[in-house]
């Protein structure tokens, strides 16, 4: 058989095809020949999707307002290669702990595109990121304000910063992955009336210059309209500020969220219609209420790296309950990815050596190997003849999957490989059971 795109490309990496073998590969990589050589589970971005991604935001956005910053929010995949290549982009990224800072740090990315966001931030970490001289810190609660005021004071340094309001506005996504409503831990509502006590509170403040305000509604967004409705909402309220107390709107950001595919039928909208929806409302509200076009900052962190990212396991187990249930184990499970545990994210799941086959094929719930019923990756996909040693793919395993993983049942992290001009690079080890003991003192 010839190369082909096969029907689920669009949710995988870009160039991902059925190779002459019958394999999926991605930018001229065999996935087997992957999986043979470094192990599973393994993780596999692809370096050009990422770079197309970047770019395709950086146009769509700036093509629409010029003064458009985007933003990486590291927290989707922190690691030094991928923050190396965004810095060689001349992007921009966020950070939301000292940890996401120190690998910032680690690969000297420019102090001056770092942002700090963050509903807890410590002293510590306050006065390390003020010391670092980063771009702005956008604040979200009252005692980080009086905390921010002592820190700056006492370095005797002025601190740009933003405050993230609240717009009480529901995005329609899981409601753990909601923020910008009014029950949130994150931000001041504007709705109770601690935006404004925010405002008020830190225009009194010489070292700390307020340049504007940011929200985040919640991820993943697939719906265009809550954007356009927080936008409004959030300029109301900041001409409402500037006819009170002269607060002026420098600088805005509607955050981030924006959607990837998981499922090849429930598509996303572009990047250019989420720029075009996001840059229109904001134009549309500054001539409405009077205020210059502002610096808008753009925090993708799911849309910029999710796609580029694969996650390949082999099979262990089949169990068959019949009329129940078909478990197909694989190596890793929710230490690798606890998406669809905690929200009951859906994945779709293809078999790496007979992608496009149709024969036998079986209802499965693909599950994992750790001490949980609630360990699954996926339930109900259609696999076909699984069988024990088959090397199953994700695709869109890049962002919040390796992130947010752990070492439950002392369970070693998978490695992480890259590919770069169709050559694979890896970029992180596969844990060892000395690394899982490396902190513990006798
Ligand atoms: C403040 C802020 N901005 C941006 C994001 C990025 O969201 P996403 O990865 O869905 O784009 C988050 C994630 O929760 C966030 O908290």
């Amino acid at each position: 058989m010839q190369n082909k795109i096969f029907s689920g490309s669009d949710i995988f990496p870009k160039n991902t095809i059925i190779n002459d073998k019958n394999n999926i590969s991605i930018n001229g990589v065999d996935l087997k020949d992957l999986a043979e050589e470094y192990g599973t589970p393994l993780y596999v971005y692809d370096e050009e999707t990422i770079i197309d991604t970047i770019r395709d935001f950086q146009e769509s956005f700036t093509s629409e307002i010029s003064n458009s910053i985007i933003s990486y929010l590291t927290k989707a995949f922190s690691n030094p290669y991928i923050l190396k290549l965004l810095d060689n982009q001349n992007m921009s990224i966020d950070v939301v702990t000292g940890g996401e800072l120190a690998v910032a740090k680690y690969i000297n990315f420019s102090p001056s595109r770092i942002n700090f966001h963050g509903n807890n931030k410590s002293i510590e970490e306050l006065r390390d990121a003020v010391k670092y001289n980063m771009n702005h810190i956008t604040i979200d609660s009252f005692n980080e304000i009086s905390n921010l005021e002592n820190i700056t004071k006492d370095l005797n340094i002025t601190q740009e910063v933003m405050i993230r309001v609240s717009p009480s506005i529901d995005p329609h996504t899981h409601l753990l992955t909601t923020t910008g409503v009014l029950d949130s831990k994150f931000g001041f509502s504007i709705e109770t009336g601690d935006a404004e006590k925010a405002i008020t509170k830190l225009m009194k403040i010489d070292s700390l210059k307020l340049k504007g305000l940011h929200f985040h509604l919640g991820s993943p967004i697939f719906e265009l309209e809550p954007f356009s409705d927080a936008i409004d909402y959030v300029y109301k309220f900041a001409s409402n500020m500037r006819e009170k107390y002269n607060f002026d709107m420098k600088e805005f950001s509607p955050g981030g969220g924006f959607a990837i595919g998981y499922l090849t039928e429930k598509k996303p909208p572009k990047i250019k219609e989420y720029a075009k929806t996001i840059c229109d409302s904001i134009k549309e509200s500054c001539e409405k209420y009077g205020f210059n076009i502002p610096t808008v900052t753009l925090e993708p962190g799911r849309a910029l790296v999710g796609r580029s990212g694969v996650s390949i396991y082999k099979v262990g187990s089949i169990k068959k309950i019949p009329g129940v249930r078909n478990y197909i184990s694989v190596d890793g499970g929710m230490g690798d990815n606890i998406r669809p545990a905690l929200y009951g994210s859906e994945y779709s799941v293809f078999s790496v050596t007979k992608a496009e086959s149709e024969k036998n094929l079986l209802k499965s719930t693909v599950s994992g190997k750790f001490c949980e019923s609630g360990d699954y990756l996926a339930k109900d996909v259609f696999l076909p003849n699984p069988e024990i040693d088959d090397l199953l793919v994700l695709p869109a395993s890049g962002a919040y999957n390796l992130a947010m993983s752990s070492n439950y049942n002392m369970q070693t992290r998978p490695a992480v490989v890259i590919i770069k001009n169709q050559t694979p690079i890896l970029i992180k080890r596969r844990e060892t059971y000395e690394d899982l003991l490396s902190t513990s003192l006798l």
